[in-house]
């Protein structure tokens, strides 16, 4: 795990050193330990390494032990019902630990907290967390830790949203060879069963000469496979207008000499242009694997659905990109049980993914978030029904998968070594495509880019052995 810190600048100096000071003495070990647990897409990942970038300038380490913790902190997601459960559930799960340890210091934040009824919910059935914060309140952590714990009052900190972009934040990333980059934040897409736009509030983009200096320090310190992330990265530089599509952004960034993959995530098929499908063809570092999130495979649904595309032009986008990268690795997400779904419509979800040999497939089945308009349209299909499509789906998938990967064996991938497996005594790693690949080695590759001969595909996990350089 690598602790590295950007400039300060962003967060309030004064305020972190005062927080430094209050800890070293309020902490019960050594040193001030913080649990940070995040739930969610990876855009909440990287919000949680700014996070844990400034509580290391406040003198934190981590531990991944709750018990241990002088701070506990739950970054949440708010995309499903499930996630919010479980949130809920592991909070009620600290009554006690705080009743025991009652110098603990709880906190929340991300998007479950932009919803007022959670926070209502938080304010009344949960006294026992002190803080609680939205994402737009991201750079005012200190400020906000620091009012909470020298007021002794619980702190509620929500909306906020400015329209700007937080840089120069500091950072603590989690992986040595893996790096997120956010380049967007925000959607205004609002498809109708979507709760994102609600929390995270309006698309923004980075200045692409900000992007570009984090990418260069990035590059510059041993990352190998960085990954752009926004909501919608193919609408990046409509707002503000800095003269820089997404297309154009990955040919500047493409430009930085190095040995590393480049990633993104996620594409709007409304926004995919044949432009950004020749940008990854032509390039050097960009990976060869495109998530394209299709949710429904059936024109009714899709516009029900708000999502501005229909399966004629997806497939369309398909066949272009396969076209111009006869490689390329294609994952994306669907969605089961949108109300008023029959089961007719349903299977052109089924026949969509045939069509389209996905590598892997995220499914998830429909769920009511309140405000959206999806929520108050009517779903008279039983959830029971929708499970038994939801198993439809996920075989189809899963036979789709296997055929993909026995198509595997015997070519040669270039991989990404990432890690020692010990139980397995084998090293990991990952295609261009994002598919995991084991074989023997030594773990003296971990970070660095090897060509692997695929011998076997089981359970969808490649297992392969290294092809020694030319020459040796
Ligand atoms: N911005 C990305 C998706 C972000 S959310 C995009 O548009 O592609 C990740 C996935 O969660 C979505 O693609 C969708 O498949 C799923 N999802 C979002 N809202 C959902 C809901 N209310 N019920 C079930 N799945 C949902
Ligand atoms: Fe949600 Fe649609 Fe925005 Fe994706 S594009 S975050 S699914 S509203
Ligand atoms: Fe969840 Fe927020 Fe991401 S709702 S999926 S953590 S943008």
């Amino acid at each position: 795990m690598s602790e590295s810190l950007f400039s300060a600048a962003g967060t309030d100096r004064q305020t972190i050193e005062q927080l430094r000071q209050i800890f070293k003495t309020r902490k019960r070990g050594e040193v001030p330990l913080a649990f940070v647990h995040t739930y969610g897409c990876q855009q909440n990942v990287a919000d949680s390494e700014h996070i844990q970038g400034m509580l290391l300038q406040m003198g934190f380490a981590f531990t991944q032990d709750a018990e241990q913790a002088d701070l506990i902190l739950f970054n949440t997601c708010a995309i499903r019902e499930h996630a919010e459960d479980r949130v809920f559930g592991n909070v009620g799960a600290l009554k006690n630990l705080k009743r025991r340890c009652p110098e603990v210091l709880i906190a929340l934040c991300g998007c479950m907290m932009e919803q007022e009824h959670v926070a209502e919910r938080i304010k009344k059935s949960y006294p026992y967390v002190s803080l609680v914060f939205g994402p737009h309140q991201i750079p005012n952590f200190p400020k906000l830790l620091f009012t909470c714990v020298t007021q002794h009052e619980r702190v509620f900190a929500r909306g906020g949203e400015t329209g700007e972009v937080p840089e120069g934040l500091p950072i603590r990333r989690e992986g040595r060879f893996k790096a997120w980059l956010s380049v967007m934040y925000g959607c205004d897409n609002f498809c109708s069963y979507c709760i994102v736009p609600y929390v995270r509030g309006r698309e923004r983009s980075r200045n692409p000469q900000a992007v570009l200096s984090e990418f260069r320090g990035l590059v510059e310190a041993g990352y190998k496979d960085i990954t752009l992330l926004g909501q919608n990265v193919n609408s990046y530089g409509k707002k503000p207008d800095y003269g820089v599509n997404f297309a154009q952004l990955l040919r500047m960034l493409d430009e930085v000499p190095g040995d590393y993959r480049i990633r993104f995530m996620t594409s709007h098929p409304k926004d995919c242009t044949r432009e950004l499908l020749d940008t990854m063809a032509g390039s050097t570092h960009i990976a060869h694997h495109l998530h394209l999130p299709f949710q429904s495979g059936n024109d009714r649904i899709l516009k029900e659905m708000n999502r501005h595309y229909d399966r004629a032009k997806y497939l369309e986008l398909v066949s272009y990109a396969r076209r111009v990268m006869p490689d390329i690795s294609l994952t994306s997400d669907v969605i089961v049980g949108f109300p008023g779904e029959t089961y007719e419509e349903f299977l052109d979800t089924v026949s969509l993914i045939q069509e389209v040999e996905f590598t892997s497939l995220f499914t998830f089945i429909y769920s009511p978030r309140r405000g959206t308009r999806a929520a108050s349209m009517p779903d008279p299909v039983p959830a029971k029904e929708k499970s038994r499509w939801f198993q439809e789906l996920c075989k189809a998938q899963e036979a789709v998968a296997a055929r993909r990967c026995a198509a595997a064996v015997g070519t040669v991938q270039r991989v990404l070594v990432e890690e020692e497996i010990p139980k397995k005594g084998l090293l990991t790693g990952r295609t261009g495509g994002n598919v995991v690949v084991d074989f023997p080695g030594d773990p003296a590759l971990c970070g660095t880019f090897q060509h692997v001969r695929i011998t076997n595909a089981r359970n969808w996990i490649l297992t392969g052995e290294l092809v020694p350089p030319a020459g040796d």
